[in-house]
């Protein structure tokens, strides 16, 4: 990884944004792109330790303007070999039954989680519609897209968002010979989101019991391994629109 020399050596390096690099599955993510000499664009409020950083708090509108000028900017003239855009970021506080939880905090979630992936999914595909490279775009899902968690709502509504927002939308690229687009939920991963869900009261999250379980019979998968298997995804064979769940797939 690394910054691009333009129109030298590195001409044909790839163009990678990851959204959420600054912790768990994004970070892990971005430390293992795939694609020699790629520049790798870290977006998120912390700092990712190893990519370049783009500042920004997806939960507030304002920020996708930025996200979408640097989409906009960086493959106007792009002649590198592909480009990339993955979406972790997500957020799962705060935990606990709607009509309880802080109304601000509940509005960032759905703000983050549910319209932020589709804002900048559209606004990349927006960006790299006139390029012949391969464009991928990945969403990072969850299982709680289908199943009831109490403690869960705007998390698990994201997700089903995001989910039929990549159906869709992978229906359409796939007319237009456009990106490819996928949605992958990880499974059970060892990250400081998985620690939260552990520390949350009972009450406001009743299957914590479960998590705390796989937490202590070491089930939690291990991020580095999910992230490279999240990029072995790109390599093909998956239809445009899947949306894919990476316990149940065997690469
Ligand atoms: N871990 C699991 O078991 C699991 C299971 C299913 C799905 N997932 C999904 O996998 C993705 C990554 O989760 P993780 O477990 O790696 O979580 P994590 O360690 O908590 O990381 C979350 C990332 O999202 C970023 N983020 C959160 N709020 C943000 C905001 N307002 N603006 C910009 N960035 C924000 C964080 O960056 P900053 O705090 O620096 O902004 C951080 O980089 C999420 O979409 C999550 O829903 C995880």
């Amino acid at each position: 990884m690394g910054h691009p020399t333009r129109g030298s050596v590195d001409t044909l390096a790839s163009v990678v944004w990851i959204s959420g690099a600054s912790s768990g599955i994004g970070e892990e993510l971005a430390r293992t792109v795939p694609d020699e000499g790629a520049r790798v664009i870290g977006i998120s409020r912390r700092a990712p330790r190893a990519v370049e950083h783009l500042a920004a708090d997806l939960s507030d509108p304002a920020s996708w303007r930025l996200v979408g000028a640097s989409f906009d900017r960086e493959l106007a003239a792009f002649q590198g070999g592909r480009v990339v855009f993955i979406h972790a970021a997500g957020t799962i506080e705060p935990l606990g039954f709607a009509g309880e939880v802080d109304n601000e905090r509940y509005a960032a979630n759905v703000m983050l989680n549910s319209a932020a992936p589709q804002v900048l999914g559209h606004l990349f595909l927006a960006a790299a519609r006139h390029l012949a490279v391969d464009r991928h775009l990945v969403m990072i899902t969850s299982g709680a897209a289908r199943s009831v968690y109490a403690g869960w709502s705007s998390y698990g509504a994201g997700k089903a968002a995001i989910d039929q927002w990549v159906r869709d939308v992978g229906a359409e690229q796939d007319r237009r010979g456009g990106a490819r687009v996928l949605a992958v939920a990880p499974g059970t991963v060892d990250t400081p989101m998985q620690a939260l869900l552990r520390a949350v009261a009972d009450d406001d999250f009743p299957q914590r019991q479960r998590f705390l379980d796989l937490h202590a019979d070491r089930r939690l998968a291990d991020p580095t391994e999910v992230a490279r298997r999240i990029w072995r995804l790109l390599d093909g064979g998956l239809d445009n629109g899947s949306v894919v769940d990476l316990r149940q797939i065997d690469r």
